[in-house]
């Protein structure tokens, strides 16, 4: 290895593992050949640990939160953000695909907030670039929280607390814009970190000889192709059905919302393109896929093989994999949930 590598995974390792540089000071030879080991180790996997949260501003956290519980977003008093992503449920929702305002049932299934910052893109289709632009569309869209931002703004002028909190926090005050980044703030800090985290970090014994396995039978068959990175997906477009025609299978009628990203590129080589979700926490959000279709992670998992991959996968390696996608199950923050919820 030259020099200048072997400098390079030093500082590496000083910025992956900030706690142990004290121990390095005081051995630095042993101590910078065990980190030397576990940063090569992480270094080659295709899944990535969680990064560290920055320091955050709480009283923003604390606003952003209380507008995502909050029904006073939507038209007519009845949803939040929270109805459809519920935190105890892994930041999704346990239907099919959402029941907006009314009733009204939407088109596709909401994918989890959890972590949601570190997606590439917004939405299945990426129709939005962050978390800003994302939280302006469910507002205001007709099906879902059916209300206008003026009418938001507007009950949001008329609460005495609300008109302090934001004075507080930004200069001009109660506008869409402050209030998608109160939010967008919120959302950001809702980073999970799981035992699968503490693994990839060099912790051995933090997930089981099962789940291990599992990892395994997940980089063999190839998950990983999509499903890599910090959040084990959220970073890339990949058709669904890839390999197999999954829609003529799937034996319902083609909407537009499974025409994915060529929804927003309109280029036909990205019809049914949807951007490759994160599996952090995955266990908690059933039902799966775009389309709200499979009701558990063993046919999720089966189909993938089939689809994306095309492969028949085994009831072990389906089982063994399942086993592994539960490693993945985070721990919310303290300060995610509303006080005294
Ligand atoms: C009526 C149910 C509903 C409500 C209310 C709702 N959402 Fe969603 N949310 C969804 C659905 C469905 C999607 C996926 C839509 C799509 O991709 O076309 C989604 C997508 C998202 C995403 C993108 C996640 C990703 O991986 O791409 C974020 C972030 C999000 N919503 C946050 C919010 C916030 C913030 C609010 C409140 C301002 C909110 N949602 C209100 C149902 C809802
Ligand atoms: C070619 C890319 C690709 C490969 C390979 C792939 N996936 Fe996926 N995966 C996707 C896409 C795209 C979706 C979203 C499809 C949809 O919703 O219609 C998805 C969805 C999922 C979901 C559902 C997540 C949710 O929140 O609904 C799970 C679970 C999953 N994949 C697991 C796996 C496993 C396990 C493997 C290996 C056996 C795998 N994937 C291989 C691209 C891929």
């Amino acid at each position: 290895m030259s020099q200048l590598k072997s400098v390079f995974i030093v500082l590496a390792a000083i910025t992956v593992f900030g706690c142990t540089t004290k121990k390095e000071e005081a051995a630095p030879a042993e101590g910078a050949t065990v980190v030397e080991e576990k940063v090569a180790v992480v270094a080659e996997e295709p899944l990535k640990p969680l990064p560290e949260l920055g320091e955050l501003d709480m009283k923003k956290v604390a606003l952003g939160r209380k507008l995502f519980h909050d029904t006073v977003l939507s038209g007519d008093g009845t949803l939040a953000c929270s109805t459809c992503h519920t935190l105890d449920h892994g930041g999704a929702e346990p239907r099919k695909t959402s029941t907006g305002i009314r009733g009204q049932i939407g088109p596709i299934n909401s994918p989890t907030v959890l972590n949601s910052s570190l997606n590439f893109v917004q939405f299945w289709d990426g129709r939005a670039k962050d978390l800003r632009e994302q939280a302006e569309g469910p507002v205001a869209n007709p099906i879902e929280m059916g209300a206008t931002w003026e009418g938001v703004v507007k009950r949001l002028k008329g609460n005495d607390k609300y008109v302090a909190e934001f004075a507080a926090l930004y200069e001009d005050g109660i506008t869409k814009s402050n209030v998608t980044d109160a939010i967008a703030v919120y959302e950001e800090a809702l980073i999970t970190p799981s035992r699968f985290d503490k693994y990839l970090m060099g912790d051995q014994n933090a997930i089981t000889e099962a789940e291990k396995k599992g990892y395994e039978t997940f980089k063999a068959v190839g998950c990983p192709t999509c499903h890599n990175g910090v959040l084990i997906g959220g970073g890339m477009f990949q058709k669904m059905g890839l390999v197999n025609d999954y829609f003529k299978d799937r034996g319902t009628e083609v909407t537009e919302a499974d025409l994915g990203r060529f929804n927003v590129s309109k280029n036909l080589a990205e019809k049914h393109f949807f951007k490759v979700p994160t599996l952090r926490n995955v266990a908690l959000t059933p039902p799966y896929l775009h389309d709200g279709s499979r009701a558990t992670l063993e046919e999720t998992v089966l189909v993938m093989g089939k689809y994306q991959l095309g492969r028949e996968l085994n009831e072990a390696e389906v089982n063994s994999i399942v086993a592994f996608l539960k490693s993945l199950t985070g721990e919310l923050p303290p300060y995610a949930r509303l006080p005294g919820t």
